[in-house]
């Protein structure tokens, strides 16, 4: 049997219009959602990239109204959506664009979640908790990285708790996306790099996790290879032959990911993020190898896959010395991408590690990773990375 007899499974993406000049389609798509005023939710950098402007033509051109929102940094706030909602409400808009990466798409469904069921944003922290479906959702990716445009997650965080709130919904899955690989061009390398991790991260705990199947599989074991192949040239050269393939790894990473959910990777980084801004990507390439090594003994056969994705050598060798090099070729990887290896590098001490793990040990991605560790063993597994 492929799935056990118990189960139902489901498989759901956004529309995706995929190619170099696809941005020129945001206006006819947020016209086919029924959409007169739009709300377009931005960063200041899209704004300085000219992203916006051309985004603004293309809504013209199809004679909408619109109204910017680009009151969004990294690690998106509560209060953000909550002005980015009164916004939405008070312009009467009927459809929400976002025009960026993880943090301005993160924030565009937080708002929808907000125009459409009331309330505070952190009322829906959890699984499931969006009564009302969220206005029609455009989405137009600046990074490779997040998924979010594919995907039924929103990462928001508290501010007065400095804690980030996961919310997963099927109701926030956006209804298109237009990957277009030439916005990745205005991205730093090192943001390339980091971004690129976080969609390694999204693919690798998607093909171990214990909600993952026959539909999710091939998309996250192609975005491994595609990442193994693209990421390092796509960061140090910005050939677009390499932004094309992370454009696809991110894209396919994002559909596995959102239809078998995460791990202890992204609950171990959400409250790095929260607690001390620390970039997602980066949190992720971080932690990364520790908990591959921690959970190799609990997915063995998958992480020989993994190995064989990332190109290890396989002939002659038994499934368990094929996925034993799977840590040492994430840390090949960072090396190659200059990330930095320690938690102290980026500010974290020691001191807060009890509480970052009690975050951990809650983090909603815990429950699909194929082991659930205890406070005690995340803990260990910080300290392994100080
Ligand atoms: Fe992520």
């Amino acid at each position: 049997m492929i799935v056990p007899e118990d189960s139902l499974l489901k498989f759901e993406i956004p529309e995706i219009i995929y190619g170099l000049g696809s941005l020129s389609q945001i206006g006819l798509s947020a016209k086919r959602l029924g959409g007169e005023r739009i709300l377009l939710v931005t960063d200041p950098g899209l704004l300085v990239a000219g992203w916006v402007d051309e985004s603004v033509k293309y809504l013209k051109e199809e004679n909408l109204q619109y109204v910017v929102y680009d009151n969004v940094v990294t690690n998106p706030r509560d209060f953000q959506v909550e002005e980015g909602a009164q916004l939405y409400r008070q312009k009467k808009c009927d459809v929400i664009v976002a025009v960026g990466g993880g943090s301005p798409i993160d924030t565009a469904k937080g708002i929808g979640i907000l125009a459409s069921n009331h309330g505070r944003i952190h009322e829906y922290e959890g699984c499931n908790l969006i009564t009302q479906p969220i206005p029609p959702l455009v989405c137009a990716p600046s990074t490779a990285g997040t998924g979010a445009d594919v995907s039924q997650f929103t990462v928001i965080t508290n501010k007065r708790a400095n804690v980030k709130m996961t919310i997963l919904s099927r109701a926030i899955t956006p209804d298109i996306t237009l990957v277009d690989p030439r916005l990745l061009k205005t991205k730093s390398s090192e943001l390339i790099a980091a971004t690129g991790m976080d969609t390694l991260t999204h693919a690798i705990e998607a093909y171990v996790s214990s909600l993952s199947w026959p539909m999710t599989d091939p998309h996250a074991i192609h975005a491994i290879e595609l990442v193994a192949e693209h990421l390092v040239n796509a960061a140090k050269t910005k050939d677009m032959t390499a932004l094309e393939g992370m454009s696809i790894a991110c894209l396919e990473a994002g559909m596995a990911f959102s239809n078998a959910i995460l791990g202890a990777v992204h609950a171990l980084a959400h409250p790095l993020g929260g607690f001390y801004d620390i970039h997602h990507g980066l949190a992720n390439s971080l932690l990364l190898p520790v908990v591959v090594r921690q959970n190799m003994e609990h997915a063995l056969p998958k992480f020989a896959g993994i190995a064989r994705a990332l190109g290890a050598e396989t002939r002659d060798k038994s499934i368990d010395a094929v996925a034993q090099q799977v840590p040492g070729q994430l840390q090949n990887l960072i090396a190659k991408l200059g990330l930095p290896t320690r938690l102290s590098q980026v500010g974290v001490d020691e001191a807060d590690i009890p509480r970052l793990a009690q975050m951990a040990e809650n983090d909603i991605c815990m429950l699909t990773n194929p082991h659930c560790y205890m406070k005690a063993e995340i803990e260990s597994m910080y300290h392994d990375v100080l």
